[in-house]
Protein backbone atom coordinates (compact mmCIF):
# COMPACT_ATOMS: atom_id res chain seq x y z
CA UNK A 1 0.00 0.00 0.00
CA UNK A 2 1.41 3.53 -1.03
CA UNK A 3 -0.21 6.32 0.71
CA UNK A 4 0.28 10.29 -0.55
CA UNK A 5 -1.69 13.30 1.16
CA UNK A 6 -3.55 15.12 -0.94
CA UNK A 7 -2.02 18.95 -1.90
CA UNK A 8 -0.20 18.18 1.32
CA UNK A 9 1.10 21.73 2.40
CA UNK A 10 -2.27 23.47 1.19
CA UNK A 11 -4.49 21.53 2.94
CA UNK A 12 -2.86 21.77 5.88
CA UNK A 13 -3.17 25.38 6.18
CA UNK A 14 -6.72 25.24 4.52
CA UNK A 15 -7.38 22.97 7.77
CA UNK A 16 -6.07 25.49 9.79
CA UNK A 17 -7.79 28.47 8.29
CA UNK A 18 -11.31 28.30 7.76
CA UNK A 19 -11.54 30.93 5.84
CA UNK A 20 -9.44 29.66 3.00
CA UNK A 21 -11.61 26.02 2.54
CA UNK A 22 -12.39 25.77 -1.00
CA UNK A 23 -10.27 28.86 -2.07
CA UNK A 24 -7.50 28.54 -4.42
CA UNK A 25 -4.32 28.73 -1.74
CA UNK A 26 -0.52 28.74 -2.95
CA UNK A 27 1.93 27.98 -1.08
CA UNK A 28 5.58 29.00 -1.86
CA UNK A 29 7.86 31.76 -2.13
CA UNK A 30 6.62 35.35 -2.14
CA UNK A 31 5.63 36.60 -5.09
CA UNK A 32 5.94 40.34 -4.13
CA UNK A 33 3.67 41.31 -6.82
CA UNK A 34 4.72 39.79 -9.28
CA UNK A 35 8.55 40.08 -8.55
CA UNK A 36 9.00 37.79 -6.37
CA UNK A 37 11.91 35.08 -6.91
CA UNK A 38 11.57 31.07 -6.19
CA UNK A 39 8.97 29.01 -6.49
CA UNK A 40 5.40 27.03 -5.92
CA UNK A 41 5.78 24.42 -3.30
CA UNK A 42 2.12 23.07 -3.89
CA UNK A 43 -1.06 24.82 -4.09
CA UNK A 44 -4.53 23.38 -3.19
CA UNK A 45 -6.44 21.74 -6.53
CA UNK A 46 -8.72 24.83 -6.59
CA UNK A 47 -5.42 26.63 -7.76
CA UNK A 48 -4.26 23.77 -9.89
CA UNK A 49 -7.24 24.51 -11.92
CA UNK A 50 -5.09 27.89 -12.96
CA UNK A 51 -2.71 25.55 -14.40
CA UNK A 52 -0.61 26.47 -10.81
CA UNK A 53 1.66 23.65 -10.18
CA UNK A 54 4.81 22.66 -7.68
CA UNK A 55 8.14 23.52 -8.66
CA UNK A 56 7.16 26.56 -11.12
CA UNK A 57 8.21 29.79 -10.58
CA UNK A 58 6.19 32.28 -8.81
CA UNK A 59 5.84 34.64 -10.95
CA UNK A 60 4.48 32.77 -13.50
CA UNK A 61 1.86 31.04 -10.84
CA UNK A 62 1.09 35.66 -10.28
CA UNK A 63 0.89 35.67 -13.82
CA UNK A 64 -1.75 32.93 -13.74
CA UNK A 65 -3.56 33.75 -10.89
CA UNK A 66 -3.06 37.02 -9.08
CA UNK A 67 -6.44 38.26 -7.67
CA UNK A 68 -8.06 34.82 -7.43
CA UNK A 69 -5.63 32.82 -5.51
CA UNK A 70 -3.85 33.64 -1.97
CA UNK A 71 -0.63 33.10 -1.83
CA UNK A 72 1.38 31.63 1.87
CA UNK A 73 4.80 31.27 2.53
CA UNK A 74 5.99 27.81 3.58
CA UNK A 75 6.09 26.97 7.15
CA UNK A 76 7.64 23.78 7.14
CA UNK A 77 7.50 22.77 11.14
CA UNK A 78 3.40 22.81 10.93
CA UNK A 79 3.80 20.42 8.32
CA UNK A 80 6.32 18.24 9.53
CA UNK A 81 3.93 18.08 13.14
CA UNK A 82 1.18 17.46 10.96
CA UNK A 83 2.99 14.39 8.84
CA UNK A 84 4.71 12.84 12.24
CA UNK A 85 1.11 12.54 13.56
CA UNK A 86 -0.05 11.17 10.28
CA UNK A 87 2.75 8.48 10.17
CA UNK A 88 1.88 7.14 13.95
CA UNK A 89 -1.25 6.29 12.11
CA UNK A 90 0.04 4.77 9.14
CA UNK A 91 2.88 2.88 10.68
CA UNK A 92 -0.11 1.19 13.63
CA UNK A 93 -1.54 -0.67 10.33
CA UNK A 94 1.49 -1.64 8.76
CA UNK A 95 3.33 -4.84 9.23
CA UNK A 96 6.53 -3.02 7.67
CA UNK A 97 6.42 0.64 7.03
CA UNK A 98 8.77 2.99 5.00
CA UNK A 99 8.30 6.47 4.77
CA UNK A 100 9.66 8.24 1.78
CA UNK A 101 9.06 11.60 1.86
CA UNK A 102 7.32 14.25 4.04
CA UNK A 103 3.75 13.03 2.96
CA UNK A 104 4.13 9.43 1.18
CA UNK A 105 4.68 5.88 3.03
CA UNK A 106 4.89 2.55 2.00
CA UNK A 107 3.18 0.07 4.37
CA UNK A 108 3.11 -3.83 3.97
CA UNK A 109 -0.15 -5.31 4.94
CA UNK A 110 0.43 -9.00 3.19
CA UNK A 111 -0.46 -10.39 6.63
CA UNK A 112 -4.14 -9.38 5.55
CA UNK A 113 -3.68 -11.87 2.61
CA UNK A 114 -6.07 -10.14 -0.21
CA UNK A 115 -6.61 -6.93 -1.81
CA UNK A 116 -10.53 -7.07 -0.68
CA UNK A 117 -9.27 -6.79 3.05
CA UNK A 118 -6.21 -4.40 1.89
CA UNK A 119 -8.89 -2.19 0.48
CA UNK A 120 -11.00 -2.38 3.68
CA UNK A 121 -7.92 -1.29 5.25
CA UNK A 122 -7.17 1.77 3.14
CA UNK A 123 -10.85 3.00 3.87
CA UNK A 124 -10.31 2.64 7.54
CA UNK A 125 -7.14 4.75 7.15
CA UNK A 126 -8.23 7.25 5.33
CA UNK A 127 -11.21 7.94 7.37
CA UNK A 128 -9.21 7.61 10.42
CA UNK A 129 -6.45 10.64 9.26
CA UNK A 130 -9.31 12.51 8.20
CA UNK A 131 -11.32 11.98 11.75
CA UNK A 132 -8.19 13.23 13.66
CA UNK A 133 -5.78 15.42 11.56
CA UNK A 134 -8.84 15.99 9.25
CA UNK A 135 -6.70 15.65 5.74
CA UNK A 136 -7.31 13.45 2.93
CA UNK A 137 -5.11 11.41 1.23
CA UNK A 138 -5.30 8.96 -1.45
CA UNK A 139 -4.30 5.83 -1.54
CA UNK A 140 -2.65 2.83 -4.23
CA UNK A 141 -2.48 -0.90 -3.78
CA UNK A 142 -0.40 -3.31 -5.48
CA UNK A 143 1.27 -6.17 -5.60
CA UNK A 144 4.40 -4.37 -5.15
CA UNK A 145 6.02 -0.74 -4.72
CA UNK A 146 6.01 0.12 -8.35
CA UNK A 147 2.11 -0.64 -8.69
CA UNK A 148 0.86 0.73 -5.34
CA UNK A 149 2.73 4.00 -5.63
CA UNK A 150 1.44 4.63 -9.73
CA UNK A 151 -1.81 3.39 -8.07
CA UNK A 152 -2.23 5.93 -5.37
CA UNK A 153 -1.58 9.16 -8.05
CA UNK A 154 -4.39 7.47 -9.88
CA UNK A 155 -7.65 8.66 -8.43
CA UNK A 156 -6.08 11.89 -6.55
CA UNK A 157 -7.79 13.66 -4.92
CA UNK A 158 -8.72 11.27 -2.05
CA UNK A 159 -9.09 8.29 -4.34
CA UNK A 160 -8.46 4.56 -3.64
CA UNK A 161 -7.40 2.45 -6.23
CA UNK A 162 -6.67 -1.38 -6.10
CA UNK A 163 -4.54 -3.14 -8.67
CA UNK A 164 -4.34 -6.92 -8.38
CA UNK A 165 -1.83 -8.37 -10.17
CA UNK A 166 -4.58 -10.13 -12.92
CA UNK A 167 -4.81 -6.08 -14.02
CA UNK A 168 -1.15 -5.34 -13.52
CA UNK A 169 -0.49 -5.35 -17.25
CA UNK A 170 -3.71 -3.40 -19.08
CA UNK A 171 -3.21 -1.01 -15.67
CA UNK A 172 -0.21 -0.11 -17.07
CA UNK A 173 -0.34 -0.09 -20.98
CA UNK A 174 -2.19 2.84 -21.49
CA UNK A 175 -0.43 5.21 -19.19
CA UNK A 176 2.18 7.92 -20.32
CA UNK A 177 5.32 6.89 -19.67
CA UNK A 178 6.20 9.55 -17.33
CA UNK A 179 3.86 7.69 -15.04
CA UNK A 180 7.17 5.67 -14.36
CA UNK A 181 9.11 6.85 -11.37
CA UNK A 182 12.43 7.65 -12.78
CA UNK A 183 10.98 9.02 -15.59
CA UNK A 184 11.77 12.74 -16.09
CA UNK A 185 10.97 14.89 -18.65
CA UNK A 186 14.49 14.50 -20.32
CA UNK A 187 13.75 10.65 -20.62
CA UNK A 188 10.57 11.14 -22.00
CA UNK A 189 12.11 13.37 -24.82
CA UNK A 190 14.41 10.98 -25.50
CA UNK A 191 11.38 8.23 -26.04
CA UNK A 192 9.30 10.56 -27.60
CA UNK A 193 11.76 11.66 -30.44
CA UNK A 194 11.56 7.42 -30.96
CA UNK A 195 7.69 7.85 -30.93
CA UNK A 196 7.07 5.85 -28.01
CA UNK A 197 5.04 7.92 -25.23
CA UNK A 198 2.64 5.16 -23.37
CA UNK A 199 3.97 2.23 -21.46
CA UNK A 200 2.51 0.03 -24.14
CA UNK A 201 4.58 1.43 -26.78
CA UNK A 202 7.74 1.31 -24.08
CA UNK A 203 7.57 -2.41 -24.18
CA UNK A 204 8.05 -2.84 -27.65
CA UNK A 205 11.55 -1.76 -27.17
CA UNK A 206 14.33 -4.73 -26.71
CA UNK A 207 15.78 -5.23 -23.29
CA UNK A 208 19.07 -4.01 -25.55
CA UNK A 209 18.11 -0.99 -26.72
CA UNK A 210 17.08 0.25 -23.74
CA UNK A 211 20.20 -0.61 -22.16
CA UNK A 212 22.08 0.95 -25.21
CA UNK A 213 19.98 4.14 -24.25
CA UNK A 214 19.72 4.51 -20.93
CA UNK A 215 22.22 2.70 -19.54
CA UNK A 216 21.55 0.36 -16.03
CA UNK A 217 18.22 2.88 -16.00
CA UNK A 218 16.97 1.30 -18.71
CA UNK A 219 17.32 -1.88 -17.51
CA UNK A 220 15.17 -1.27 -14.93
CA UNK A 221 12.27 0.31 -17.39
CA UNK A 222 11.99 -2.90 -19.14
CA UNK A 223 11.39 -4.33 -16.17
CA UNK A 224 8.75 -1.38 -14.77
CA UNK A 225 6.92 -1.19 -18.13
CA UNK A 226 5.63 -5.01 -17.37
CA UNK A 227 5.05 -3.98 -13.97
CA UNK A 228 8.25 -6.17 -12.17
CA UNK A 229 9.59 -5.24 -9.08
CA UNK A 230 10.93 -6.86 -6.45
CA UNK A 231 12.35 -3.47 -4.05
CA UNK A 232 11.56 -4.33 -0.22
CA UNK A 233 9.81 -1.86 2.10
CA UNK A 234 13.14 -0.57 4.12
CA UNK A 235 12.31 -0.12 7.40
CA UNK A 236 14.23 2.39 9.64
CA UNK A 237 15.62 0.33 12.79
CA UNK A 238 17.61 2.70 14.21
CA UNK A 239 16.50 6.12 15.61
CA UNK A 240 19.42 8.66 14.27
CA UNK A 241 19.25 10.65 17.39
CA UNK A 242 17.59 11.20 20.66
CA UNK A 243 16.45 14.37 21.43
CA UNK A 244 13.79 16.89 23.28
CA UNK A 245 12.74 20.24 22.91
CA UNK A 246 10.03 22.42 24.22
CA UNK A 247 8.74 25.39 23.32
CA UNK A 248 7.61 27.40 26.55
CA UNK A 249 4.08 28.54 27.28
CA UNK A 250 5.66 32.11 27.50
CA UNK A 251 8.90 32.99 25.74
CA UNK A 252 11.16 33.80 28.22
CA UNK A 253 14.47 35.29 29.87
CA UNK A 254 14.86 33.47 33.03
CA UNK A 255 17.82 31.35 32.71
CA UNK A 256 16.79 29.63 35.84
CA UNK A 257 13.55 28.29 33.32
CA UNK A 258 15.97 27.81 31.01
CA UNK A 259 18.45 25.72 32.68
CA UNK A 260 15.93 23.64 34.94
CA UNK A 261 14.17 22.75 31.47
CA UNK A 262 17.34 21.64 29.88
CA UNK A 263 18.14 19.15 32.72
CA UNK A 264 14.75 17.75 32.83
CA UNK A 265 15.05 17.03 29.06
CA UNK A 266 18.61 15.95 29.75
CA UNK A 267 17.47 13.46 32.21
CA UNK A 268 14.81 12.25 29.74
CA UNK A 269 17.31 11.99 26.94
CA UNK A 270 19.81 10.05 29.32
CA UNK A 271 16.78 7.85 30.29
CA UNK A 272 16.03 6.38 26.90
CA UNK A 273 19.57 6.18 25.99
CA UNK A 274 19.75 3.82 28.92
CA UNK A 275 16.69 2.15 27.92
CA UNK A 276 17.91 0.93 24.35
CA UNK A 277 21.37 0.25 25.87
CA UNK A 278 23.35 3.02 23.43
CA UNK A 279 25.74 5.54 23.80
CA UNK A 280 25.99 9.22 21.73
CA UNK A 281 29.11 11.06 20.06
CA UNK A 282 27.66 14.33 19.67
CA UNK A 283 25.72 16.35 21.81
CA UNK A 284 23.67 19.15 20.03
CA UNK A 285 21.85 22.10 21.43
CA UNK A 286 19.01 24.49 19.86
CA UNK A 287 17.73 27.87 20.57
CA UNK A 288 14.94 29.63 19.04
CA UNK A 289 14.21 33.67 20.31
CA UNK A 290 10.61 35.30 20.18
CA UNK A 291 11.54 36.31 16.85
CA UNK A 292 12.18 32.75 15.24
CA UNK A 293 16.13 33.21 15.23
CA UNK A 294 17.18 30.09 15.72
CA UNK A 295 20.42 28.15 16.42
CA UNK A 296 22.39 25.34 16.79
CA UNK A 297 25.25 24.15 17.86
CA UNK A 298 26.92 20.70 18.62
CA UNK A 299 30.38 18.90 19.85
CA UNK A 300 31.34 15.41 19.05
CA UNK A 301 33.49 13.62 21.52
CA UNK A 302 36.20 11.45 20.31
CA UNK A 303 34.47 7.95 22.18
CA UNK A 304 30.67 6.97 22.43
CA UNK A 305 29.56 7.75 26.14
CA UNK A 306 26.31 7.11 27.78
CA UNK A 307 27.00 9.61 30.40
CA UNK A 308 25.07 11.91 31.73
CA UNK A 309 27.18 14.52 33.33
CA UNK A 310 29.54 14.76 29.90
CA UNK A 311 26.13 15.43 28.39
CA UNK A 312 24.90 17.86 30.80
CA UNK A 313 29.11 19.65 30.43
CA UNK A 314 28.65 20.17 26.50
CA UNK A 315 25.08 21.00 26.69
CA UNK A 316 25.61 23.72 28.71
CA UNK A 317 28.92 24.68 27.09
CA UNK A 318 26.65 24.77 24.12
CA UNK A 319 23.81 26.51 25.15
CA UNK A 320 25.52 29.30 26.94
CA UNK A 321 26.31 31.75 24.68
CA UNK A 322 22.84 31.87 23.23
CA UNK A 323 21.70 33.31 26.74
CA UNK A 324 23.73 36.10 26.33
CA UNK A 325 21.27 38.57 24.32
CA UNK A 326 18.46 40.28 24.53
CA UNK A 327 16.00 38.58 23.36
CA UNK A 328 13.88 36.36 24.99
CA UNK A 329 13.77 32.39 24.04
CA UNK A 330 11.07 30.73 22.38
CA UNK A 331 12.22 27.08 22.38
CA UNK A 332 15.32 24.97 23.74
CA UNK A 333 16.07 21.24 22.81
CA UNK A 334 19.00 19.02 23.27
CA UNK A 335 19.95 15.81 20.94
CA UNK A 336 22.64 13.26 21.22
CA UNK A 337 23.46 11.58 17.58
CA UNK A 338 25.98 9.07 16.26
CA UNK A 339 24.59 6.51 18.33
CA UNK A 340 25.91 3.23 18.93
CA UNK A 341 24.73 0.24 20.65
CA UNK A 342 26.56 -0.84 23.77
CA UNK A 343 27.64 -4.37 24.67
CA UNK A 344 25.01 -6.38 26.99
P1 LIG B 1 3.45 15.97 -3.33
O1 LIG B 1 2.82 14.77 -2.67
O2 LIG B 1 4.21 15.74 -4.60
O3 LIG B 1 2.33 17.05 -3.66
P2 LIG B 1 1.01 17.44 -2.86
O4 LIG B 1 0.81 16.58 -1.66
O5 LIG B 1 1.05 18.91 -2.60
O6 LIG B 1 -0.13 17.21 -3.92
P3 LIG B 1 -0.75 15.82 -4.43
O7 LIG B 1 -2.19 15.87 -4.04
O8 LIG B 1 -0.56 15.82 -5.91
O9 LIG B 1 0.02 14.72 -3.75
O10 LIG B 1 4.42 16.68 -2.32
C1 LIG B 1 4.15 16.79 -0.94
C2 LIG B 1 4.54 18.14 -0.42
O11 LIG B 1 5.92 18.37 -0.68
C3 LIG B 1 3.80 19.28 -1.06
O12 LIG B 1 2.57 19.57 -0.39
C4 LIG B 1 4.78 20.41 -0.98
C5 LIG B 1 6.14 19.75 -1.00
N1 LIG B 1 6.75 19.91 -2.34
C6 LIG B 1 7.61 20.97 -2.55
O13 LIG B 1 7.88 21.77 -1.63
N2 LIG B 1 8.15 21.15 -3.80
C7 LIG B 1 7.88 20.31 -4.85
O14 LIG B 1 8.37 20.50 -5.97
C8 LIG B 1 6.99 19.20 -4.60
C9 LIG B 1 6.65 18.24 -5.72
C10 LIG B 1 6.46 19.04 -3.34
MG1 LIG C 1 0.97 14.50 -1.78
Amino acid sequence: MHIDLDAFFAAVEQRDRPELKGKAVVIGADPKGGKGRGVVATCSYEARKFGVGSAMPITQAWRRCAGQCVFLPVDYEKYQAASEKIMVIFQRHAEKFEQTSIDEAYLDVSRLGGFERAKGLAVAIKKEVLRKEKLTCSIGIGPNKLIAKIASDYEKPAGITVVTPRKVWDFLAPMNVRSIPGIGPKTAGALAREGITTVAQLRRCTKKWLEDQFGSFGEEMYEMARGIDDSPIIEEWEPKQIGRQITFEKDTRDKSVIWETMEEMMTDVHGQLRAEKKAYRTVTVKIRYEDFETHTASRTLIEPTQRREAMAALGRELLQPFLKKEKKVRLVGISVSGLVALQA
